[in-house]
């Protein structure tokens, strides 16, 4: 089954093509036509200028996702099964570029067209490639953290979640952002302070910053974030020679992140006994987030499965909107085009 998939949540226009089948989810094209040169002026993603952006671009990256794939569009019922779109959430002037564009190919096309999840989407990043046994799998804990949200979500089965933390205030991913731009530097924040924090030196550097770990211990599984920021922000008002440890503060913020987000897994995990934890969204590009929570899933809960996404497929991108498709499909689980709406 080939299932074209559409990503407009924010500020990458994407589509691609996979191809499922017994064996897994295989990815035939994964076009992403990125923004961020033209936001970082703003320091941040502008609504309007992206859906207008999207506009022109939303075409260009379908045909070339479809082209790469050998996907014939003048017999495009023989070559392709769906299309999958994300519905949202997102911003609403940027998703409905995705959507109305899908809407109008599926009824042009006369093929069936499914509604994805942007959070699922992220999640069914971690299915693209060879298929695992489900029995193994099964229930799952994934960290889900990108630029808007950041939960903790209990996978039963495909298409089967429950959210059981989320944060009350600002996603992992908006604090990194928020974080760089207190400290001078450009967006998106987060590859930026880490390849920052990898400066700074253990050993040698002076300045030992301390950083609050919010709700470590406390608020169940949700997550905040926006006193981490008040934090850096008193931190560095008293510090006048900041900008000389911007590695120093850039660790720090990093580490409490993670300290929190993998305590939290980790109890999630105990809790509901999993079978495995996979970590997911454009925050699970972080280096240190990954190899810390490998490290302390294999010291503290060695039978448990760990899976990340390939780096290509934690950010925005429409390869995981189309696996998440292939499942709802194999269900079928579609939508009427007349029905599709946007879900914020
Ligand atoms: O999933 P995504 O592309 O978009 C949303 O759904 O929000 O995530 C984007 C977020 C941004 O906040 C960005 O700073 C963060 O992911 N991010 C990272 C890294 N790469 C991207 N955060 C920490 N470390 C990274 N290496
Ligand atoms: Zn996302």
């Amino acid at each position: 089954m080939k299932i074209l998939g559409i990503e407009t949540s924010c500020d990458e226009t994407a589509a691609a093509v996979v191809e499922g089948n017994e064996d897994g989810v295989f990815v035939l094209s994964n076009v992403i036509s990125s923004q961020i040169d033209i936001h970082k002026k703003y320091g941040g993603v502008v609504p309007e200028v992206a859906a207008r952006e999207h506009v022109l671009n939303i075409l260009p990256v379908i045909d070339k996702a479809l082209k790469k794939a050998d996907i014939d569009k003048k017999n495009i019922k023989k070559d392709l099964d769906a299309i999958a779109v994300a519905t949202g959430p997102g911003l609403i002037t940027s998703l409905l570029v995705g959507v109305e564009s899908a809407k109008t190919l599926a009824y042009s096309w006369n093929i069936p067209i499914i509604s994805i999840n942007h959070i699922a989407g992220h999640i069914y990043a971690n299915f693209i490639g060879k298929s695992l046994d489900t029995k193994l799998l099964f229930p799952s804990i994934i960290l889900t953290v990108s630029g808007g949200h950041t939960m903790l979500v209990l996978m039963r089965d495909f298409d089967k979640f429950e959210t059981i933390g989320e944060t009350r205030d600002d996603a992992a991913g908006e604090a990194f952002d928020k974080a760089a731009k207190m400290l001078g530097l450009s967006y998106p924040g987060g590859p930026i302070i880490s390849s920052e924090a990898e400066k700074y030196n253990k050993n040698t550097s002076q300045n030992i910053i301390k950083m609050p770990r919010p709700m470590i211990s406390k608020g169940g599984f949700d997550f905040s974030f926006s006193g981490l920021k008040t934090a850096l922000r008193y931190a560095i008002e008293e510090d006048k020679n900041y900008q000389k440890n911007i590695p120093a503060y850039a660790h720090e913020f990093q580490q409490a992140i993670i300290d929190v987000l993998i305590s939290k897994t980790i109890s999630a995990a105990k809790k509901y006994r999993t079978k495995s934890i996979m970590l997911t969204g454009g925050v699970s590009a972080n280096k240190e987030l990954r190899f810390q929570l490998a490290q302390k899933i294999s010291a503290s809960l060695p039978d448990t499965i760990f899976k990340i996404p390939d780096m290509q497929y934690t950010t925005d991108n429409a390869a995981m909107v189309a696996c998440a498709g292939y499942y709802k499909a194999k269900q079928r689980k579609f939508t009427k085009w007349q029905d599709m709406k946007i879900e914020l």
